[in-house]
């Protein structure tokens, strides 16, 4: 079993790697940003109250997040290990989480940062758009479906765009990242497990060097 992190800024590729390590290594992909999408689209009161803060891009308050993420972990498909994407991202969350896996006997094994320039994340992200079924992320220019209209993954033919994905709100989430976010850099290099890779480089090869972590 293995639990990992993926750290980095928005538009960083945490989403595009979490679910090919999915795929290869049987470990279940926890994203925060999905799951309040999610309730934002089912209209529940999480959802409501998450909205306006994320169409900000403001971190939503950590009490709602940290009650999400306690009762997801407690699912018996998470068991055989999880790839959190997009938590912890504040030093509070760092320690609930800690708590939270104490509590039940199981650790983190690796927390692994992609670091990408500023510049290149605005771009990144506003050409982003991804399947509308399985989730898979893609992009107008560098990272297109392999047959148009087409999820390499799973086959859907709709696709959709994150209404929080437009240059003035990444701007937004960029510094949020820079202030409460990236402190969680030393506080996991203090524990050993921070791991940091080139998040510039093609999609494929940061693959490759995931796995070298991951063993
Ligand atoms: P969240 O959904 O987590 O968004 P984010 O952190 O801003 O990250 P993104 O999903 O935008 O980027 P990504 O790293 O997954 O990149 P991707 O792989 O898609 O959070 C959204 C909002 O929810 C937050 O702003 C906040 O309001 C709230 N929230 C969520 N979690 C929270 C928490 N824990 N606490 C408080 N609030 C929370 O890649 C991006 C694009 O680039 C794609 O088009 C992709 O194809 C392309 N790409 C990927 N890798 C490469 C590469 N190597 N080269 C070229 N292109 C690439
Ligand atoms: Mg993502």
């Amino acid at each position: 079993m293995t639990n990992l992190i993926l750290l980095g800024p928005p538009g960083a590729g945490k989403g595009t790697q979490a679910k090919r390590l999915e795929t290869k290594y049987g470990l279940v992909q926890l994203s925060t940003g999905d799951m309040l999408r999610a309730a934002v689209a089912a209209g529940t009161e999480t959802g409501k109250q998450a909205k306006e803060i994320m169409e900000r891009g403001d971190l939503v308050p950590d009490n709602i997040i940290i009650a999400m993420i306690a009762e997801r972990i407690d699912q018996p498909d998470v068991s055989s290990g999880f790839i959190l994407d997009g938590f912890p991202r504040t030093t509070a969350q760092a320690q609930a989480l800690d708590g939270l896996l104490k509590f039940k006997g199981r650790k983190l094994d690796h927390v692994i940062e992609l670091k990408v320039d500023d510049e290149a994340l605005v771009e990144r992200v506003s050409g982003r758009f991804s399947c509308a079924k399985c989730g898979a992320s893609y992009h107008d220019s560098f990272n297109r479906p392999k047959k148009e209209n087409v999820c390499d993954v799973c086959g859907a033919t709709e696709f959709k765009r994150r209404a929080d994905d437009n240059a003035e709100t990444v701007r937004q989430r960029l510094s949020a990242y820079h202030a409460q976010t990236a402190p969680l850099l030393p506080y996991y290099e203090a524990q050993g497990i921070l791991r940091s890779l080139d998040g510039m480089a093609e999609i494929d090869s940061i693959t490759d060097s995931m796995e070298k972590v991951l063993g």
